[in-house]
């Protein structure tokens, strides 16, 4: 049951995945607002603040967490009965009849502006309206968009403030750190500086989303391996060359430029590469690298295999709420087991079937790809999901497809990169012992033993 609201209670939450332009939203609102202003970075903890607090006076949510799960959010609405005001951020691809099913106020084009922002919640709140002499912005925010420009000061009680960073001072990393070992989280800039404080915050933001945004898909994907710390140990423990990666650099330019014929998909991997150290991003950049690395390996030279299978890895998980890699092993276990009907877990054993349909719609995608992201769930026991296939139903490419993705566990769960590769070529003798897991386990085993 959600609480209905106390009176004298106002607050407010400010939903967005993107943790920055949160903090900045944040610290322009707590300018002017006397309620409470409450933060969440995900579509759960959303929810999950609406059910603790009641009602809100009002829902400033990014489009993104809207739609997460297929509209999780909408349906706790519903059946809630909270129906707040809300402002969404929207980008181009919004749906308007995802709008319409909520009680939308406003609609703010993102990257959000701070002036449109706060103008609308002053519309649409009741809160008294604050007049502090300081503006509190979180140590984070403080080392992302601003250093040196302005003085910071920290709350000791009431109306008592302390200089403890001067203008013209550099704040670093070590600085941070020693605050927030006290437990410091925020600091204070004085009201008079903080309309400043909030127009660089807000060029920095907006400058950085420019950016990303303007990144080809190639180089955002190129990044994401890049950034990947396993990658060069990975290499090193399997005896790979600089060839190895040359060759997955070539292989995976050329799999995008074909994705990338066709717009939704750009869009797509955009959004997903957006944040290159995100399990999802890193998930799938190690995949594709992966993938790329062993057929070379395997002596499958042959160019269209390796796109094949590249592009499989970028697509696989594409219908997936991110939200699932958080305990990706988890949901596995329950997918699974046929017996669990939970929605959620449903959803997951589907997410091969949606992917593979989204694909099916690609004009581009060669022959086998839409096969590989059906099947990448199944396993040689034939207990898989969501068919359960035998493992001589099972083609070659999807076979290596999904022993990389059981090698990538065990990367993930090991402590150092050479047992885990030990361990998974132990538990791979039992478990590869049919059609073409074998084949290939064998021709692996032997190429890794002898450090080729
Ligand atoms: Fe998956
Ligand atoms: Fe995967």
């Amino acid at each position: 049951m959600v609480k209905s609201k106390v009176a004298g209670s106002e607050y407010l939450i400010l939903s967005d995945e993107d943790q920055s332009s949160l903090n900045v939203h944040a610290t322009a609102l707590k300018y002017f607002y006397g309620g409470r202003i409450v933060t969440a970075t995900s579509h759960v903890d959303t929810i999950e603040l609406l059910n603790l607090h009641g009602r809100p006076e009002l829902l400033f949510v990014d489009y993104n967490i809207l739609i997460k799960e297929g509209g999780k959010l909408h349906s706790f609405v519903e059946s809630s009965g909270l129906h707040m005001p809300m402002i969404v951020a929207q980008e181009q691809n919004t749906d308007p009849l995802v709008l319409e099913q909520f009680p939308v106020s406003s609609v703010l084009q993102k990257p959000v502006s701070v002036e449109a922002l706060t103008n609308l919640v002053k519309q649409i709140t009741n809160a008294p309206v604050s007049t502090p002499s300081h503006v509190p912005i979180s140590i984070q925010t403080l080392l992302q968009f601003t250093n040196g420009e302005f003085d910071f000061y920290l709350k000791l009680s009431g109306r008592n403030f302390i200089k403890i960073i001067n203008k013209g001072d550099i704040f670093t990393n070590q600085d941070a750190e020693k605050l927030l070992a006290k437990g410091i989280k925020e600091v204070h800039v004085k009201a008079s500086d903080s309309h400043d404080l909030l127009k660089i915050c807000e060029d920095r933001l907006l400058m950085r989303v420019k950016e990303a945004g303007n990144l080809p898909v190639e180089e955002g994907v190129l990044i994401v391996i890049g950034a990947i710390e396993q990658v060069e140990s990975i290499s090193k423990a399997l005896g790979w060359t600089n060839e190895v990666a040359l060759s997955a650099q070539k292989t995976v330019s050329s799999a995008i430029e074909i994705l990338i014929q066709n717009s939704q998909m750009t869009q797509t991997l955009k959004k997903r590469f957006l944040n290159p150290s995100s399990p999802y991003a890193m998930h799938i950049g190690l995949q594709t690298y992966l993938t790329c690395g062993f057929c070379k390996l395997l002596g499958w030279t042959e160019e269209s295999t390796q796109t094949k299978l590249v592009m499989a890895s970028l697509l696989h998980d594409v219908s997936l709420d991110e939200s699932y890699y958080d305990d990706i092993r988890t949901w596995n276990k329950k997918a699974s087991n046929s017996k669990i009907k939970a929605a959620e877990v449903v959803q997951y054993r589907n997410h091969p079937l949606e992917a593979s349909k989204f694909a099916s719609t690609l004009k581009v995608l060669p022959p086998d790809v839409e096969k590989i992201i059906l099947q990448h769930h199944e396993t040689p026991d034939g207990k898989g999901f969501p068919r359960g296939l035998a493992s001589n139903q099972i083609s070659s490419l999807t076979s290596l497809f999904i022993m990389i993705e059981d090698l990538i566990g065990f990367i993930g769960e090991g402590r150092h990169i050479e047992s885990s590769i030990s361990d998974y070529l132990t538990w791979g003798e039992t478990k590869y012992s049919s059609g073409y897991f074998k084949k290939i386990f064998d021709v692996m085993k032997e190429k890794i033993s002898s450090g080729v």
